[in-house]
């Protein structure tokens, strides 16, 4: 007997077999989910064809404000692929970064400012402009770019505030430019081949979903304990900061409008009372467990030389030793990770009603392992679904 559209078997569909089934692998490992246009080993993404891509008669032009890690991360498409993209201002304070970026590019001395808001004084003098500031630093920016005539790819979150998002919205349409955000996941393959999936109903009709954000916990701790977004006032809460991601990839997937909405989040572990017996404020200040403790300064930075990018290290190898250190005593980067001034929530549930009575469910978990081979296994997302 044929099976009913409403047959009672339900097929429960684990994404991360998804890239299996469809062969979307790097060198016979997983594709972590990735902008950039090759893996750690130098190995090129095999990325869909993307029917929207054409050839371009000369590459955009682009000033870059805010020449930190994400800036750079774009900088660099400019560098592996200069027939679509050239940068040919920057705007950013930091001196060395301002230096090393304006080398990179072969920037002229009159395109280089400090600040963002200088760029604007001139004349449009590029077809675009990339907006990797800070979070708090993204709607300003935004807005003078679209009144100067800028096509401009922006830097998530839009803004943490409603109006800002809807006062960008309204003169985008206004001047008709372009305001690409960067939502980055819709790009990445295996995003990209769920939703066709989902969209094209081969999988049936969706009852729900569960998606999770297994952020991986020396990350919590670099960027959200210690880094630039420890404070949720004064960048932005972790949901934007980290999570308007999987928000928007959800939305993105189900291309359903949302009904209703909960969420309940907290921060557990990164405070004073778990401190362990014996700590010290600084990792590297004769902390007694730092040996052991899978946040110790010394061990990520130092030992480990894992997201140094931070230091704005010397070209130099044998200097930079010294500089890790150097940094470690004076910045928040050495601080034990149980006594910062953090507000950040460590994990977070929310639960989203969607038209259709389609419910979905979504997780951010600070706590997850580091492998980036468990990392793609663990980041699930699950539908369930009737055929
Ligand atoms: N799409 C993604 O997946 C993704 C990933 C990481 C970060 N981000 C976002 O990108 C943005 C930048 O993050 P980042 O990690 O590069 O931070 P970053 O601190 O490395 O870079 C920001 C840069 O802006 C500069 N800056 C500060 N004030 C400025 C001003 N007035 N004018 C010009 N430049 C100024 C800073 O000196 C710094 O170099 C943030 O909004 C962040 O949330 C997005």
């Amino acid at each position: 007997m044929a099976s009913s559209r409403w047959s009672p078997r339900h097929n429960i569909l684990k994404a991360g077999n998804i890239l299996k089934a469809f062969g979307i692998t790097v060198g016979g490992t997983f594709f972590p989910f990735s902008l950039w246009g090759k893996n750690e080993t130098g190995e090129p993404l095999i990325l869909p064809d993307n029917p929207l891509h054409k050839k371009l008669a000369k590459p955009v032009t682009a000033i870059t404000l805010g020449a930190g890690a994400r800036g750079n991360v774009y900088g660099d498409y400019a560098l592996e692929y200069p027939e679509q993209l050239d940068i040919i201002g920057v705007a950013e304070p930091v001196y060395i970064r301002n230096e090393r970026f304006s080398k990179k590019h072969a920037i002229a001395d009159d395109n280089r400012f400090i600040a963002w808001e200088d760029v604007f004084k001139r004349p449009k003098f590029a077809d675009a402009i990339i907006i990797s500031t800070p979070d708090q630093m993204h709607y300003q920016p935004c807005i003078q770019a679209l009144k100067m005539g800028y096509d401009i790819l922006l830097e998530k979150p839009i803004s943490p505030s409603e109006k800002e998002c809807r006062d960008i919205l309204e003169l985008t349409k206004k001047t008709g430019r372009i305001v690409a955000v960067c939502h980055v996941l819709r790009y990445a393959p295996y995003f990209v081949k769920l939703r066709e999936m989902i969209q094209s109903g081969a999988i049936g009709e969706i009852v729900s979903m569960q998606h999770m954000e297994p952020i991986e916990h020396t990350h919590m701790a670099h960027s959200y304990v210690r880094g630039n977004w420890h404070s949720s006032t004064a960048t932005t809460p972790i949901v934007l900061a980290k999570s308007c991601h999987d928000l928007d990839i959800i939305k993105w997937m189900l291309n359903k409008e949302s009904r209703q909405i909960q969420a309940f989040g907290n921060l557990k572990w990164f405070k004073k009372e778990n401190a362990p017996k014996g700590s010290k404020a600084r990792c590297a200040d004769g902390c007694a467990v730092e040996s052991t403790c899978p946040y110790s300064a010394l061990k990520i930075y130092y030992r480990k030389r894992q997201r140094t990018y931070v230091f704005d290290l010397p070209e130099q190898k044998k200097k930079q030793g010294e500089a890790i250190l150097q940094h470690l005593k004076t910045s928040d980067y050495g601080r034990c990770v149980y006594k910062m001034d953090n507000d950040q929530c460590d994990h977070y549930t929310t639960n989203i009603l969607f038209n259709n009575d389609i419910t979905a469910t979504f997780n951010m978990e600070a706590f997850t392992p580091s492998s980036k081979a468990t990392w793609i296994n663990s980041a699930s997302t699950i539908f369930e679904t009737i055929k």
